[in-house]
């Protein structure tokens, strides 16, 4: 029997996995740098949390959540978004007794069971960050550059922002129902899936690729945002102006997360096709309450990693070393995999990264090995002609080759001068 990994997830290994990690160790300290500290939750939460914040019509809890049922009949779900449960864990832990504002970041898997196409996966990766307890816009100017800083930090060329403001419980409602109404009278003109939820959900149709033509012809929220959210949204945009942030107005963006109020922002890139949005986020002044906490007001992103890695500039050398290989060990004999073992763990103790070979395979081969990682030494052990305790110890820079004791190995490659030093 043959297993196969299910649609749409995917393996990651070898040079993609560590253009990965190169990339989420930048972005990490990147959001330290930032002062925002990481927070992990748990991979499933209760179905409940995603249905009462995401929005009981939304796609995501209509069709795309993996949900299931535990040994003790409680229904759980895979997280396909981590907003809700950073959240649940804000109030959950006490958070938001301390005061003052509260910055998470986070990096990990998210789980959607929508229709795979490039860029577009049942699982994916987000890296994001969430500020929870400040109401005014200078927050939300400050995760817009921190969604951006993202791409500065891996060297990506400028990228557009596109922003808009989808209102709050005090405007929305009145905005709904003449949307409801212009998409009664023009429902001939709606795809299925958009005739079918005009009334439930009407702010969905701006998501929907198919209906590209009858959206130019909707009333936009915009027109309809009550006094502090038209206020908010001039003072956010003045300051990205001064923060010299170059963003498009986009009406027609809803975002596909019922919890928004306010702010909602994408950043997009060109290259992408269908699937462009590298990040999006907003804020949610109303996620705190869903969860049953105080009313706390919060804005956040989140960034697709794969679409990242997808479109991330490669540097400019193309050369890497997967792993940064200080030294690569070969065992012509297997008699001596003891010795260089041992000699291996002094090594790492002392700070090197070593390979220790022990394939078996042909001392040229594994010599070939030593030079494919990129290693700045070789210690060859094992052959006839080296007297038992010693190694040849090669500096694959020079091409120099000296026999020292094993005791002696350990002491010359610490001397040697760093990689790069
Ligand atoms: P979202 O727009 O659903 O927002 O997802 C954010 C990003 O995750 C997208 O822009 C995209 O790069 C990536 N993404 C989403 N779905 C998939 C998928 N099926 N396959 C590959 N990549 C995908 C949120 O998740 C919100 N929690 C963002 C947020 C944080 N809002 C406030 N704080």
């Amino acid at each position: 029997m043959k297993f196969t990994r299910p649609r749409g997830t995917s393996d990651i290994f070898g040079e993609r996995m560590e253009r990965w990690r190169e990339a989420e160790l930048a972005l990490s300290a990147y959001l330290r740098r930032c002062g925002y500290g990481e927070i992990r939750t748990p991979v499933f939460e209760s179905t409940e949390l995603f249905a009462r914040t995401v929005g009981e019509a939304t796609d995501i809890v209509t069709k795309e959540m993996y949900t299931f049922t535990d040994k003790k009949g409680r229904s759980l779900t895979l997280r396909p978004e981590n907003t809700a449960p950073v959240m649940r864990a804000y109030i959950e832990n006490g958070l938001h007794r301390a005061g003052g504002i509260s910055r998470f970041y986070y990096a990990g898997p998210m789980f959607r069971y929508d229709r795979p196409q490039a860029g577009r996966y049942r699982q994916f990766h987000q890296i994001g960050a969430e500020a929870i307890g400040s109401p005014g816009p200078a927050i939300d100017a400050e995760i817009v550059d921190l969604a951006l800083g993202l791409y500065r930090e891996l060297g990506f060329p400028p990228l557009e922002v596109r922003l808009n403001s989808v209102g709050c419980p005090d405007c929305r409602p009145a905005y709904k129902a003449v949307l409801s109404e212009a998409l009664a009278s023009r429902s001939s003109e709606l795809c299925g899936a958009c005739a079918g939820r005009a009334a439930a959900n009407p702010l969905r149709v701006f998501d929907c690729k198919e209906c590209g033509p009858v959206k130019e012809k909707l009333p936009l929220i915009t027109a309809y945002l009550c006094g502090a959210c038209r206020s908010h949204f001039d003072v956010l945009q003045r300051m990205l102006e001064e923060m010299e942030i170059r963003f498009t107005l986009d009406p027609l963006l809803v975002r596909g997360l019922d919890y928004y109020t306010k702010t909602a922002f994408e950043i997009v890139h060109p290259e992408l096709g269908a699937q462009n949005a590298l990040c999006g986020g907003g804020r949610y002044d109303g996620l705190a309450e869903d969860c049953g906490g105080p009313r706390v007001p919060a804005v956040g992103f989140s960034a697709g990693m794969e679409r990242l890695l997808e479109t991330m500039p490669r540097p400019a050398s193309g050369a890497r070393t997967p792993a940064g290989t200080d030294v690569y060990c070969v065992v012509a004999d297997e008699a001596s995999a003891g010795a260089v073992l041992a000699l291996a763990r002094r090594l790492r103790e002392a700070g090197s990264s070593v390979v220790v070979d022990l394939s078996g395979r042909s001392f040229k081969k594994q010599l070939g090995a030593a030079s494919a990682h990129g290693a700045r030494f070789a210690v060859i052990a094992g052959l006839a002609e080296l007297a038992p305790g010693t190694a040849a110890l090669k500096d694959l820079e020079t091409g120099d080759q000296t026999v020292v004791t094993m005791a002696e190995c350990a002491g010359r490659i610490a001397a040697a001068p760093r990689r790069g030093a």
